[in-house]
């Protein structure tokens, strides 16, 4: 175990982290001894634990197929790939806030497509005690029905609300779905996304390339029994998704740079530093960077869920019927609005790794480049008309797509959110662009290349069996 004295306070943290330490005065100006060095190495590399590198399970290589196989969709024409983009991280290539999908391909779907990596260590969903950057899944307990016990958190101190009950884990947007296997089954059977049917991919699973293959894993009870061999192809793309490289590649110039063989450019150090500090971006207290207790690597994301009062993107055509609200985790429940009403208006906070390469942020896609993200971080409450569309009477329709009921639920504590019209934003111009050139170096490696080759080929082998 390392230990990482702060050049500052001379408090020793143990447990190999290198937290930055609060400090009073000006916190940009106080540096840890492990934060990045002028010349922007990193005084204090770490190695952590990548996945284990084996070649994919026979499971996993039949759910490869099934995830490039557009034959399950309702349309014919979409696969897992198409809107999850292995060129682009599986996030979406294009620049639609929500996906054309739907047996016509005309349906719209409701939610912007989130990136398929750095899934792998999603805990369940569940209601429980803010363990910060425990990275262990939590025990559930009771829902309370009524009051939001959010606490805040810093990017020093994530587990300081520890005492609050916080909706956490869980895959999709709003926490729906706890596995892969159940997951997958919700776009292939949602009729605005691959829109197909129980029949339908019985019919394909038993006609495909990997039909043989998937059987002889199915046992024999796949072949009698058309539901479960249904659920053991689901299975199979969750194999799939957990165990090739591709979905957690850790190859991004952040990872080089954690363990000591890149540096950050003078710009790239100014955004980590702004990141992580508690007064200015805090962006860490949520989207958490350092490497964890059990020597894991960081994932940007400390799987909980926040309101942050996205605008209402009015491109999502079901925006137009006004009494229409997505608001997520209470959404996402039977009789969610009810019994989670204090947790309406909150999404995941999503990883950021990949996110340089994405052309729609936040759950309904609203804003197009990281720009405006980092805007709207710094001047929600400040400028908020630069966000929110006016009323007909003229007056500013703060947080609109959030029902007025559920706006105590919006984040105003957590910097950056904590600054008051009149106050300063806590990042100036200058130093959201660096925060930008610190996200971009969150991007891994490409190694789509044998992902494309793989599309290609199950395409043809689909065809052939079509034909
Ligand atoms: C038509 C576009 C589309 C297709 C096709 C599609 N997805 Fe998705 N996927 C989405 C959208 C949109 C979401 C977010 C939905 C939400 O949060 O409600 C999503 C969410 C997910 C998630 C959760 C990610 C997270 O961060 O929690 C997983 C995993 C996933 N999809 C896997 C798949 C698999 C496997 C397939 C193929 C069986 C598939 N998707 C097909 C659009 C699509
Ligand atoms: C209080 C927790 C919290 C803090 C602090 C925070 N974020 Fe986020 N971030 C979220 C949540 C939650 C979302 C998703 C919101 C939604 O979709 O409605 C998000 C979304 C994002 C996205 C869009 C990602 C995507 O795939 O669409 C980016 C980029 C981002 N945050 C960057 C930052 C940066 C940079 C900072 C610091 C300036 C920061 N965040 C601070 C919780 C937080």
């Amino acid at each position: 175990m390392r230990h990482c004295v702060s050049a500052v306070l001379g408090m020793t943290v143990l447990g190999g982290n290198c937290y930055a330490q609060p400090a009073a005065a000006s916190p940009s100006l106080v540096l840890n001894n492990c934060d990045p060095a002028a010349d922007g190495r990193n005084p204090c590399p770490q190695s952590f634990h990548r996945p284990r590198e084996a070649p994919l399970s026979q499971m996993a290589q039949v759910g490869r197929m099934l995830f490039y196989d557009r034959a399950l969709s309702g349309s014919g024409k979409l696969s897992c790939a198409s809107c999850h983009d292995p060129a682009n991280h599986y996030g979406p290539s294009g620049d639609t806030p929500v996906f054309e999908g739907g047996a016509d391909l005309h349906r719209q779907g409701r939610r912007a497509i989130p990136t398929l990596t750095y899934l792998e260590r999603m805990p369940p969903f569940s209601i429980g005690p803010d363990l910060g950057n425990d990275d262990v899944a939590p025990r559930v307990i009771g829902v309370p029905s009524t009051g939001n016990q959010r606490g805040s958190k810093t990017a020093t101190d994530t587990a300081s609300s520890a005492a609050h009950i916080v909706p956490q884990g869980g895959l999709f947007w709003d926490g729906r779905a706890d596995t892969f296997q159940q997951q997958a089954g919700g776009p292939l059977f949602d009729p605005d996304e691959m829109a197909s049917k129980p029949e339908r991919v019985s019919a394909r699973l038993n006609t495909a390339p990997y039909r043989q293959a998937l059987l002889a894993l199915a046992g024999p009870r796949g072949a009698q029994d058309p539901a479960f061999l249904r659920e053991e192809a689901l299975f199979a793309i969750g194999r799939y998704e957990l165990e090739d490289r591709s979905f957690h590649d850790y190859s991004s110039k952040f990872d080089a740079w954690l363990e000591g063989k890149a540096r950050f450019s003078p710009l790239e150090r100014e955004g980590y530093l702004l990141f992580n500090d508690p007064q200015k971006g805090n962006c860490a207290a949520c989207h958490l960077d350092h490497i964890t207790r059990d020597g894991l690597p960081p994932l940007f994301t400390d799987h909980q869920y926040e309101a942050l009062g996205a605008p209402r993107n009015m491109a999502i055509s079901r925006n137009a019927v006004a009494s229409y609200y997505d608001l997520g985790v209470c959404d996402a429940q039977p009789d969610g609005r009810k019994s989670f009403a204090a947790y309406c208006g909150m999404f995941v906070t999503p990883t950021l790794r990949n996110v340089a390469t994405r052309h729609v942020f936040f759950h309904n896609g609203v804003f197009h480049t990281l720009e405006t993200v980092l805007d709207f971080y710094a001047l929600r409450d400040l400028q908020p008309e630069k966000f929110y569309p006016r009323r007909p009477g003229g007056k500013l329709d703060a947080y609109n797509d959030i029902t007025e009921r559920d706006r105590s639920n919006i984040d105003t504590i957590d910097a950056p959110f904590d600054r008051k019209s009149g106050e300063k934003p806590a990042l100036n111009e200058n130093e959201r662009r660096a925060i930008i050139a610190f996200l971009e170096t969150l991007t891994d490696a490409d190694i789509s290349g044998s992902a494309k080759a793989e599309d290609a080929h199950t395409r043809q082998a689909g065809k052939r069996q079509d034909e």
